[in-house]
């Protein structure tokens, strides 16, 4: 079975964090046989695809993204043999599965570093290795060759006396990156990305892949920390477009995690006349919260600022026939519904935990891409709330808070960001019950239970009229159904038709797709408001919609006066015009 790159609109895609979505043998730990005694929930919410974070043989120090052996499965994950009955399982219930390919970097503990280690040239050259600025020669380090800093902290080069070079690691120490300008390494990879493809996955997402080409020069970046120097190299392009045709998976569902890109370049990356990718993860949208874009300052939430981002990535990349894939939350995110509402994700900024989330989820549903939803979030789990710095585990986290504790910040104030900003506020265990454990395990989970499991929870809310997960399969089922949300073109309402924190857009078919629509009775025009703030706000609608329909909202219904909609805290409506059937 497969599902088709062409069929993106239609796709909603579901983001398992292995390590905390289901135990299946009490050793605290996530598994994939805990993922395949989950499939039937996973259907009856509705995903086309689950993307696995990585399960292959690792040493943990980046949660399975520092990789030892690509083509294996670490035992506490389990076997290949679960991994196949995995595969097969979820394609009986129409469900494809999405590897995670970490191909930018691998783990120290690699066999190629290894090698490369142990005086082997031919593995040496898989890596990316220089002598030190200012050195008197072989065995003296000298100074890292640039000032790059590394995304957990710390230089972006570390000194081997084994290679007697420094080795380039944009992520942790344990994390070398790959030497892509070595046309062996690529075909290791391209090898790597068809032994997966061979056993029946639906499709990859790339790991931080914008960052596989280094720049032909190497010097110093006076304004930062070297990242954007590295981003969208000189030869990213070529290298994915040979990977996709070397590996044999043009046709495959394939996502690419873009750090500090530009849109220009993901037009290009996701474009088909280049034979790239099927769409891009990209982060503007979630730095409108960092101050001075530092993500360790705080700063509420510009909303201005998120609808600009949206309009722009929108509207170019569908003028670039480029594709978006449609997100809030993963695993190296604080939870958007914390994020956006408040704190505890209960209404500091106003509006209820409900209304937040819900407003948050038509937002990214009904835009133009492939909405992703990731483990919790169809709940409506809250950030970790833990009370102490122990209960973190993330290696960027302890990094961080040992950064601001050296910057001068108390203890207390340096949990406190931590707290807002960590990645293990996305890494907490799925709560599938309201007991200790939140039905996760049987043993002790390897990060603690968050207090919110005892309310929010799948069994607390299968079944449950109004709630949050019964609101996501609603908003994944009109996906399915309607194809003026799967297939529509976007536009952005004008800044100044709404208040600041209010982004609207309307979706419409034309041609075909919209005589289609039509002899179907399905509606060809949908405008979509959501008010992501606190205060009331209002919106005079556009001539089409002044007698409008409600087809789904994060409010019941819909005040609509002399063609004005009156939005409350957090109120998201989505309208067409005259009936809708549903
Ligand atoms: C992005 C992954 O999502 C993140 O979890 C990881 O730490 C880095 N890439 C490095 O692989
Ligand atoms: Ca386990």
């Amino acid at each position: 079975m497969a599902i088709d790159k062409r069929d993106l609109g239609r796709t909603v895609v579901y983001q398992i964090y292995i390590k905390s979505f289901c135990d299946s043998n009490g050793d605290g730990i996530g598994d994939l046989r805990g993922i395949t005694s989950k499939l039937d929930y996973l259907a009856y919410l509705g995903v086309d695809c689950v993307w696995i974070t990585p399960f292959f043989p690792s040493p943990q120090r980046d949660n399975g993204y520092d990789i030892s052996d690509y083509c294996a499965i670490d035992p506490v994950f389990g076997t290949m043999a679960d991994f196949d009955e995995l595969v097969a399982e979820a394609w009986s219930r129409g469900i494809g599965i999405m590897l995670d390919m970490v191909l930018c970097h691998t783990s120290t503990e690699h066999a190629w570093f290894k090698r490369a280690l142990a005086g082997d040239e031919r593995y040496q050259r898989y890596y990316i290795l220089r002598d030190g600025r200012g050195s008197a020669g072989p065995g003296d380090p000298g100074e890292p060759p640039t000032n790059w800093q590394s995304a957990f902290g710390g230089s972006m080069w570390e000194w081997e006396p084994r290679l007697g070079k420094w080795y380039l690691h944009m992520h942790d120490v344990s994390q070398p990156d790959l030497d892509w300008t070595n046309p062996e390494v690529r075909a290791e990879l391209a090898r790597v990305v068809r032994f997966w493809r061979d056993r029946g996955v639906a499709g990859f997402r790339f790991d931080v892949v914008n960052l596989i080409s280094k720049p032909d020069v190497f010097e110093d970046d006076p304004a930062g920390t070297g990242r954007a120097l590295i981003a969208d190299g000189p030869h990213v392009h070529e290298y994915l477009r040979e990977l996709v045709q070397a590996s044999g998976i043009d046709s495959m569902l394939t996502v690419g995690e873009m750090a500090a890109t530009t849109l220009d370049n993901c037009v290009r990356y996701t474009n088909p006349a280049y034979g790239e990718l099927g769409m891009v993860f990209s982060f503007h949208h979630l730095k409108v919260d960092y101050k001075d874009g530092d993500k360790w300052a705080l700063m509420a939430p510009d909303i201005d600022r998120l609808r600009e981002i949206l309009a722009t990535w929108q509207e170019r990349m569908q003028e670039g026939g480029g594709w978006n894939a449609l997100f809030w939350n993963n695993h190296d995110q604080p939870r958007a519904i914390t994020r956006f509402g408040g704190r505890t994700g209960v209404g500091e900024r106003g509006g209820s935990w409900g209304h937040v989330g819900k407003a948050l989820a038509v937002c990214a549903h009904l835009m133009q891409g492939t909405p992703y939803i990731f483990q919790g979030e169809e709940l409506g789990v809250p950030n970790a709330g833990y009370a102490s710095i122990d209960d973190y585990n993330d290696v960027e986290s302890a990094n961080a808070y040992r950064m601001l504790c050296e910057r001068g910040a108390s203890p207390a104030e340096a949990l406190r960001v931590v707290g807002e900003r960590s990645r293990d506020n996305g890494r907490t265990p799925m709560p599938w019950d309201g007991s200790p454990a939140a039905g996760f395990t049987t043993g002790t989970p390897w990060l603690a239970v968050p207090q919110s499991a005892e309310r929010v929870n799948v069994a607390a809310e299968r079944g449950v009229a109004g709630s949050m997960l019964e609101f996501y399969r609603e908003l994944v089922r009109l996906r399915h159904e309607l194809a003026v949300i799967s297939e529509g073109r976007v536009r952005f309402l004008a800044k100044d038709d709404a208040a600041p924190q209010v982004i609207a857009f309307e979706r419409w078919l034309e041609g075909e797709a919209e005589a289609r629509a039509r002899e179907a009775g399905e509606p060809t025009h949908l405008l979509v408001v959501c008010s992501l703030g606190a205060e009331p706000a209002s919106l005079e609608l556009p001539v089409r919609y002044r007698r409008a329909t409600r087809v789904v909202g994060s409010y019941d219904e819909a005040r609509i006066e002399r063609g004005v909609l009156a939005l409350r805290p957090f109120e998201a409506q989505v309208l067409v015009e005259g009936q809708f059937a549903g």
